[in-house]
């Protein structure tokens, strides 16, 4: 190894210096201290020990889904309308408001499944996550590229994300172990006909769609309405066959960071089109779904998407870990105009995103750069490890606390005084949503599918499912059948179990009610 420090820098070298994280120059960054050339190390060479035990913290834990993602930054342009209206009749959230408006914004996309250094062309649901830094805070919009979601009760994510991870013992992903969930899990049949099909490997991040998924709520001064969000990209869709992921993955495990990496570099900004299907905030009994089932889509005719902005993304990280690890989305994040609804999706993910960051990134997480708000921040909240940021506390700087009359911060105005939240009445219990539709929108999909669509689904399906003990492989075809009987019968077929063989199985337990649980769903209001 060569000595510099023995031979001191050039004359002419005039980059900066290397200092340590206290600001101490490194004048040699070569040899560690000894007794002598050959002798023992010392214990009271800092630079050594800090350089070391800072290597041996490198790493955070990589997150539990979504662990590999590429970030980037760009901004939100408003039309200030919704379709022909003034989008304030829907939405007082200020970023909306007028054509034109600008909101700086991060993006970051994802796989779900593999871990930090995975493929990214994987067949697997991309995360598509956007955190607008608006006036008003922060608002978090953290969606997928299929637009709907494996279950509806976030009380079985912990067990879906089991199956689909790799196996706790072999720690290969095993499609017999997806199937046999899935096969005990109706309500991902929708999901399962858009992952398996080509939509399933987008070709990069700039050329799928974005979805909220869930079901929100906007609100213009107390009036609300319900709310789903998408992103068109403007170039359009592109996806991957098994057999085109198969070649890009044998030579590059990250092309999709790359090809966002570089076409922005380049100066090519990718954008999509950001488009609201609105619904009135009221039971909907004449429809055959739920508004607030993720699984379900609410048809384009009905609810027509319409636009209101432009998203543009025009630079890249500085640094992966700071911008890319550390940055924490969340479905609690919402600006003033912007709600929740009561989707049990939405709650269960609320608590999640922000519980796995003050582990994952810690309990200041909130406090680092990306994640800062560019809205002012003034809490009460102080301590805990690595807290860095002071926030302006007023006049008052020993007033910690609220209500004070010797100074400290006060309350800010009710942004709509007379606001009232809806009336919610029901017993406590446990029990699904009582229309769970759980295939119609399925076979509707299939059926809108180009031949070649269909063909991609089916062998994809067969391929996997074929995999699993026959009992799941024969009530899979059960599912699909229910769906549609042409998706069924092929998927049948190529698995060797005819349709007429599978067609009368009794429905799961978890499908069917009971007399006696039928009269207290009745019961429940
Ligand atoms: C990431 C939980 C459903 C989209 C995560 C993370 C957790 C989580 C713990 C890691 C966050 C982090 O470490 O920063 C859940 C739970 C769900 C759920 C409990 C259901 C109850 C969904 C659904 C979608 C989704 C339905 C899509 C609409 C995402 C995205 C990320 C993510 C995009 C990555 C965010 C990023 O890029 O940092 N989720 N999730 N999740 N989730 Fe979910």
């Amino acid at each position: 190894m060569t000595d510099t420090a023995a031979q001191g820098p050039a004359p002419d070298d005039d980059r900066e210096v290397l200092t340590t994280r206290q600001g101490h120059p490194v004048a040699d960054n070569q040899n560690q201290r000894t007794v002598g050339a050959r002798g023992p190390a010392t214990l009271e060479n800092y630079h050594f020990l800090e350089k070391i035990s800072h290597f041996d913290r490198e790493r955070i834990p990589e997150r539990v889904v979504h662990a590999r993602g590429a970030v980037a930054y760009g901004h939100f342009e408003a039309t200030g309308k919704l379709g022909d209206e003034p989008i304030e009749r829907y939405t007082r959230a200020k970023l909306f408001s007028e054509a034109g408006k600008r909101t700086d914004l991060a993006i970051r996309f994802s796989t779900v499944i593999g871990g930090r250094d995975s493929s990214e062309a994987a067949r697997d649901p991309r995360g598509f996550a956007v955190k607008f830094y608006t006036e008003d805070g922060n608002w978090d919009l953290v969606g997928n590229n299929l637009g709907v979601f494996f279950i509806r009760d976030a009380i079985k994510f912990p067990d879906v994300i089991h199956a689909l991870k790799p196996d706790p013992v072999t720690f290969r992903q095993e499609p017999a172990r997806i199937f046999d969930f899935m096969s005990q899990t109706p309500e991902a049949t929708h999901m399962l006909v858009n992952l398996f099909s080509p939509r399933g490997i987008p070709a990069n991040y700039r050329t799928m769609q974005g979805f909220g998924v869930n079901t929100y709520r906007v609100n213009a001064d107390g009036e609300t309405h319900l709310v789903k969000y998408h992103w068109m990209p403007t170039v359009g869709v592109a996806s991957l066959t098994e057999a085109d992921a198969a070649a890009i993955q044998a030579n590059d495990l990250g092309h999709a960071s790359k090809d966002l990496y570089d076409r922005i570099e380049a100066g090519e900004f990718p954008e999509w089109d950001l488009l609201v299907q609105i619904m009135s905030d009221e039971e909907h009994p004449e429809l055959d779904f739920d508004p607030l089932d993720d699984t379900k889509v609410w048809p384009e005719n009905d609810f027509p998407p319409q636009l209101v902005g432009r998203m543009t993304l025009t630079s890249n990280v500085a640094h992966h870990f700071a911008e890319n690890e550390q940055i924490a989305f969340g479905t609690g994040v919402l600006v003033d105009g912007l709600e929740f609804s009561d989707d049990k999706m939405l709650v269960g993910r609320t608590f999640s995103y922000s519980d796995t960051q003050r582990y994952r990134v810690g309990p200041n997480y909130l406090q680092l750069p990306v994640n800062q708000p560019k809205a002012p921040v003034r809490t009460n909240q102080q301590g805990g490890p690595m807290m860095y940021g002071v926030d302006d506390a007023g006049a008052n700087p020993h007033v910690n606390y609220e209500p004070s009359v010797t100074g400290g911060l006060r309350e800010a105005q009710a942004a709509s005084p007379d606001e009232i939240g809806s009336q919610i009445t029901g017993r406590v219990t446990r029990a699904r949503i009582p229309l769970t539709n759980d295939y119609q929108q399925a076979g509707e999909r299939y059926q809108l599918m180009e031949e070649w669509e269909k063909d991609d689904l089916v062998a994809n399906l067969v391929a996997n499912i074929g995999e699993a003990v026959p009992e799941v492989q024969q009530r899979m075809v059960w599912h699909f059948l229910m769906a549609d009987d042409e998706l069924g019968g092929r998927v049948g077929e190529g698995l060797g179990i005819s349709a007429d063989a599978v067609r009368d199985l009794e429905p799961l337990p978890s499908q069917t009610l009971s007399d006696e649980e039928e009269k207290r769903q009745a019961n429940l209001g």
